[in-house]
């Protein structure tokens, strides 16, 4: 049905650090559910590059104390911010589950390292998507922190693969009000041609 999928795509949405519940606790098979739904996106040849890495538990705050940790060993003193670093310790609190996610490089390379990343990013949208019909919250975190050859080491990754971001999750807390969600119309980057 045009509709149903139009209102799955378009309530798909991110809900950060700050719009998840203080406790928040999500079963472990639900994230199951969201990997195995993950698992089922398209890629090229069926390489499935897609590659993650659960935080649940205490892993969730050592996942926060390590991604504090590289902050401020990344950070030059005159970028360096001190609320961003001290909110790291408190993440925890709100957040369930983080599931790093990572595009890892197709050993046989059959493909370019850019498709990849693209049937990943693909895997990345069908856990968005799974979000609201699990009643759960959260987004994908990026960023120089996650790019970094700490991050790469702790978690354990091979020089081609690349940590694609991380998928921060928790229980929504409702009386949080996020502004209203906006697009560009889409027909201002759509060009069609017919001759
Ligand atoms: C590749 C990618 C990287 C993102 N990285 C971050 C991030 O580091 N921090 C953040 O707050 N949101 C991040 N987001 C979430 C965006 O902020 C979010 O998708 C955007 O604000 C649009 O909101 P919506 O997802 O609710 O439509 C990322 C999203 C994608 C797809």
């Amino acid at each position: 049905m045009p509709e149903t999928i139009e209102n799955w795509i378009k309530n798909r949405k991110s809900t950060f650090v700050e719009g998840l519940k203080e406790g928040s606790k999500i079963d472990d098979a639900v994230i199951e559910k969201l990997l195995e739904n993950a698992s089922w996106a398209p890629s090229h040849g069926l390489v499935q590059a897609w590659n993650f890495k659960v935080f649940a538990g205490n892993g969730v705050k050592r996942f926060f104390k390590v991604q504090q940790q590289i902050y401020k060993e990344i950070t030059p003193a005159d970028k360096f911010v001190g609320f961003k670093y001290e909110a790291y310790s408190e993440k925890h609190k709100r957040v369930s589950h983080i599931i790093a996610i990572i595009a890892k490089r197709d050993p046989y390379k059959r493909f370019p390292a850019q498709e990849d990343l693209v049937s990943v990013a693909c895997a990345v949208q069908n856990i968005y998507l799974s979000l609201q019909a699990y009643g759960i919250a959260g987004y994908l975190s990026t960023g120089g922190v996650c790019y970094s050859q700490q991050m790469k080491h702790f978690l354990n990754l091979e020089a081609e693969d690349a940590p694609i971001g991380f998928f921060i999750l928790g229980e929504a807390d409702e009386s949080f009000q996020r502004p209203p969600r906006m697009r560009i119309p889409v027909g201002q980057k759509t060009e069609w041609i017919k001759e």
